[in-house]
């Protein structure tokens, strides 16, 4: 059976504390170009890698590949569900060939028309968050007012690009000069600010919200929802996405304002897009078309192959990436 160099990105030692370059290592070993007939599995080429938060709590087996989503091109299948030259995206592992058990959880893409990379960010788990959290979760009507954190990231630019389609007003934060400057001149936002410019966050979303928020889309926790809270309207909604700002303290920051989620009848769900995969055909209806006729845009961040990917994971978590990180190991 034929083989072939398999380089593999994997864990050193599991982090404790902020990662490091030093908690992977690049392995170079072989794969078998086949899987076993009647194993029901299947063997998969990785094309685009996705670095996403929550990977920092999959970082807990040394020893073996860093788990993550991605795209890839099977190469063999001995399931009835998947054949030879179709292209997936689901649960892989940081290397160059993946030896998939059990396939279910695979997505065939159908739509090949649209960049394959998407599929780790726009048309793929963090779209899918996006849509399901924004319009789940948050209840939006048109002409309501609403914040994004983290808002130039993978889940926030589309939560952005949604809500204006919807009517709404829409403000977002980010940790650059650069990335406020997409938020309004790419991604059509009606208003932006660097929170790390900001010495008052409380002045600076009353300056760009001055009648509240109706709707908050959170993705860092921390002083940002401490900021937040107070500026929220009567009924407003906030949806926690993630805590970003939390995932690497060693002790996570209280929250003081609480007290105006009962006084502002404030509802604040907590969500994971995972509960919402029904809605995942309905999600790729309504946003594929809005991407052809240009109404919905994606900016992504490429690292250039699998050595790159430690550095790119890292670097979430220091804001380092500009729109949806991903990891190029193969472009075909
Ligand atoms: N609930 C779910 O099912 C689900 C699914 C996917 C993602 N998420 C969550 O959604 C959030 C966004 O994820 P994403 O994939 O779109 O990531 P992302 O925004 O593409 O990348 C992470 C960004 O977070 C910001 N950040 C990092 N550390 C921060 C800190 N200490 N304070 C404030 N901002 C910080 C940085 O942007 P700045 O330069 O703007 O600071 C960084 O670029 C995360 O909290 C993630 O855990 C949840």
């Amino acid at each position: 059976m034929a083989e072939v160099r398999n380089k593999r990105v994997v864990l050193r030692n599991a982090p404790s504390g902020p990662l490091k370059e030093s908690d992977f290592e690049i392995v170079v070993g072989s794969s078998k170009l086949e899987v076993g007939e009647g194993s029901g599995a299947v063997l998969l080429k990785n094309l685009y890698l996705s670095c996403d938060p929550y990977q920092l709590s999959l970082l807990t087996t040394p020893g073996s590949a860093v788990p993550g989503l991605g795209v890839g091109k099977v190469v063999s299948s001995s399931h009835p569900g998947f054949q030879k030259g179709d292209l997936v995206w689901g649960m892989t592992s940081w290397e160059e060939y993946s030896l998939i058990a059990d396939p279910q959880s695979l997505i065939k893409i159908e739509h090949v028309d649209m960049p394959l990379s998407f599929y780790t960010g726009l048309l793929g788990m963090p779209g899918l968050t996006a849509y399901a959290g924004f319009f789940q979760v948050g209840s939006p009507k048109k002409g309501e007012t609403v914040y994004i954190s983290a808002a130039s990231g993978a889940v926030g630019q589309l939560v952005g690009q949604l809500a204006k389609l919807h009517g709404c007003y829409v403000v977002g934060s980010a940790g650059s000069r650069e990335k406020v400057d997409l938020l309004k001149e790419k991604f059509g936002f009606d208003d932006a600010f660097n929170y790390k410019e900001e010495p008052d966050l409380d002045a600076a979303l009353k300056r760009c919200l001055p009648n509240g928020i109706d709707i908050y889309f959170e993705n860092v926790g921390g002083r940002m929802l401490d900021a937040v809270l107070p500026n929220m309207n009567l009924r407003g909604r906030i949806a926690v996405c993630g805590l970003i700002s939390q995932y690497i303290l060693d002790r996570p920051e209280g929250i003081c304002n609480l007290m105006y989620l009962v006084r502002s009848r404030i509802r604040m769900e907590g969500f994971v897009w995972a509960d919402y995969y029904d809605l995942y055909p309905k999600f790729l209806e309504t946003v594929i078309p809005h991407i052809k006729e240009g109404k919905i845009v994606y900016v992504e961040d490429y690292a250039e192959g699998l050595e790159s990917g430690p550095v790119a994971l890292i670097g979430l978590f220091h804001g380092r990436n500009v729109g949806k990180q991903v990891v190029v190991v193969s472009r075909e």
